[in-house]
């Protein structure tokens, strides 16, 4: 048991896979694994515990934004001893070849700040996926017939962000998405040597303000945590 973590040491796997959304922990839990077990619930951030094809599995939610995810991908990499972590989640289309509910595997996440930030001195890190993760998620997509975009993402502090020109920059310089949690997830894995992978759908598109109707949303969900328990574990 950890302070944001009322699990017990060894109740939580060494695979992660970490929705923003706590009910959606809840939703994937239901549907991909096999006697899972409720685990955490402090705070009201569900997480699981439960097999897929026989491969120990937890789903935890990590919150909205940077320092959410910062404190649980903390307390579970290295406390609870998760050695792969992947946040499954939604971003803002950056690119205009994007499509609502393309899927995007962020090879790179920048930001403007992090809560690892402290740390680097006047070293300007660079985030970036686990390799292999990445790897095997480009094969994993392509057996579930989806070919995703691979690349650079962008982790805000802000969603409702009134800098039209910090996004436009980021278009310029080929950044796909822009979501809110990733660029402190590769930190913390790569701090304590663990892999790390984002695997986003598009859900929203912020030059022409297109939203995913929520029967999408659903749908897209689903592929993502597919492709995230192939990849775990090619
Ligand atoms: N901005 C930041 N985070 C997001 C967005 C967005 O447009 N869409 C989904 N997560």
């Amino acid at each position: 048991m950890t302070i944001h973590i009322g699990a017990g040491i060894g109740e939580i796997a060494e695979t992660v896979l970490m929705p923003g959304d706590p009910y959606r922990a809840a939703w994937a839990a239901r549907t991909f694994l096999n006697n899972a077990e409720l685990v955490n619930e402090t705070r009201g951030m569900l997480g699981y515990t439960g097999t897929w094809n026989g491969h120990r599995v937890t789903i935890h939610g990590s919150g909205m934004g940077m320092p959410s995810l910062s404190i649980y991908a903390n307390e579970l990499i290295r406390d609870h001893g998760a050695r792969t972590v992947i946040r499954v989640g939604t971003c803002g289309a950056l690119q205009p070849h994007l499509e609502l509910g393309d899927i995007i595997l962020a090879m790179t996440a920048s930001s403007r700040s992090s809560p690892s930030d402290g740390i680097f001195g006047q070293v300007r890190f660079a985030p970036c996926a686990d390799w292999g993760l990445l790897q095997s998620a480009a094969r994993a997509s392509a057996k579930t017939g989806i070919q995703p975009h691979i690349g650079g993402i962008f982790s805000s502090d802000a969603f409702y962000d009134e800098r039209p020109d910090m996004t436009d920059t980021l278009t310029r310089h080929g950044v796909l998405g822009i979501e809110m949690e990733a660029a402190e997830l590769y930190q913390v894995a790569a701090r304590h040597g663990a892999r790390a992978l984002a695997v986003l759908t598009v859900s929203d598109n912020l030059a022409s303000g297109a939203e995913m109707p929520a029967r999408q949303r659903e749908q897209t969900l689903g592929d993502m945590f597919e492709i995230a328990l192939h990849s775990s574990f090619d």
